[in-house]
């Protein structure tokens, strides 16, 4: 057993180690013992609908083709040419018969395997092996349309990785079997740590304050329920916590900020299709808030990429239900941009936060004093009903423990051997599963 090195959260205490934030070798070392290891979400599936079709996305900071091969396979590989490492694809997605490098035309199929080499007898002597010199390829599957990859076939299966969040997850993307659809994304790069835009998901703390005059243009322009922190404090909604995942739920329709008679469905038939999938109390009695998976995907469809220790570049994606009508789509695709998207009135409330956590860990004073996310320490709790650990109220900085005691585990394992998974107890009723 390997000695523990990283010992950056108190749990007792909730004082939080900034230099996470800013060091050069700490994040060296993410990108190779979380980036390397983990179940990434790194696109879906409607962006690549036809065989021939790809995207360009990033594994950490890899970049990687995802490609829906002759077969209607899906596969996710390394963009790095096996002959001198050029990058095959240069654009960000579209629709051809084969990758063909731009530097010397070496060809690879659209799963990745190297199909022809300029001069292969004339010039190479017949020596080169084309079976072994296919593109890197990395582990895919997909849930519920989100397609997630990794570069580390001892990781557990994504079924497991996600474990019982996916009772929750399944409440926004599981609803239809027609599945949900991608819009996007908008891609732009700021001046922060990656980890402080995913810990911020369930930071309901700021919202009466970072957002004061976003909150009060919706209520006062559009009539939305007012955030303001007494409002929040009293809310009832709650977070569970399963393998550094956060969800944050909301019982309906009590709970739930907006007044939609179908809670989560645009109309009558949607919603009865998602008691038939998820049950009476998914379908009906519970809608799903903000949340992140671990370790880069914040708040729905969007993806925080690691570009240096103070660099991410943050994707956003709408993603909507097929079911509905092309206008529906549209207005939820615009609405997610408005609030969310690069110019959106939430987003960049964020950012200027967030660039300012991040720098603190550069500042020997500010590693001596610590932070602190010590707020619902030991309130903890478990249910029957609801799976996952779970916080006892709406407003608390759980989820920033959970994250960074789950980012210990990542940074302190030899392996897949050394990092554990919460058993999964959920009741999954109705007729949704991983496959949509
Ligand atoms: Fe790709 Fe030479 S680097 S063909
Ligand atoms: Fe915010």
């Amino acid at each position: 057993m390997k000695t523990k090195k990283y010992d950056v959260l108190n749990t007792e205490t909730g004082r939080l180690d900034p230099t996470i934030y800013s060091d050069e070798e700490i994040y060296k070392e993410e990108m190779e013992k979380i980036f390397g290891r983990a179940w990434l979400l790194i696109g879906h599936e409607s962006l690549i609908e036809k065989p021939g079709d790809f995207f360009h996305t990033y594994m950490g900071e890899q970049p990687v083709i995802l490609s829906r091969d002759k077969t209607g396979a899906i596969n996710a590989m390394l963009n790095i040419c096996r002959h001198r490492g050029a990058r095959v694809v240069r654009t960000d997605d579209g629709s051809c018969k084969s990758f063909v490098c731009p530097y010397h035309a070496w060809t690879y199929g659209l799963d990745g395997k190297l199909e022809w080499v300029p001069g292969e007898e004339e010039l190479y002597d017949g020596t080169i092996d084309r079976a072994e010199m296919g593109l890197k390829k990395a582990r895919v599957a997909t849930y519920a349309g989100l397609i997630f990859a990794t570069w580390d076939h001892d990781a557990p299966s994504l079924e497991d990785y996600l474990g019982d969040a996916r009772w929750y997850l399944d409440l926004e993307f599981n609803r239809s079997a027609k599945g949900t659809k991608a819009f996007g994304p908008h891609k732009w790069v700021i001046p922060i740590n990656w980890k402080t835009a995913v810990d911020n998901c369930s930071d309901w703390y700021h919202v009466p304050y970072s957002h004061a005059s976003a909150a009060n243009a919706l209520t006062r322009i559009m009539g939305a329920p007012r955030m303001t922190s007494d409002v929040l404090w009293k809310k009832k909604g709650r977070a569970a916590f399963v393998n550094g995942h956060q969800v944050c739920f909301f019982r309906l329709p009590d709970d739930s900020f907006d007044g939609n008679p179908y809670g989560m469905d645009s109309t009558e038939e949607n919603h009865a299709e998602a008691i038939e999938r998820l049950g009476e109390l998914r379908g009906d009695g519970v809608m799903l808030g903000t949340h992140s998976l671990f370790p880069n995907t914040v708040l729905g469809f969007r993806i925080v990429i690691p570009r240096g220790p103070n660099e991410t570049e943050f994707w956003h994606f709408s993603h909507t239900n097929a079911a509905d009508t092309p206008e529906k789509q549209r207005e939820v695709a615009l609405e997610h941009a408005a609030q969310n998207g690069a110019g959106g009135h939430f987003e960049s409330d964020d950012i200027d936060n967030w660039n300012q956590v991040s720098q603190s860990g550069k500042y020997a004073g500010a590693r001596e004093i610590g932070q602190y996310i010590n707020m619902g320490i030991g309130n903890t709790t478990t249910d029957d009903v609801f799976p996952g650990q779970l916080s006892d109220r709406f407003v608390s900085e759980q989820n920033h423990r959970f994250f960074y005691s789950r980012w210990q585990e990542f940074m302190n394992a030899d392996s897949w051997d050394d990092i554990p998974l919460d058993p999964m107890k959920a009741n999954f009723e109705g007729t949704a599963s991983m496959d949509g």
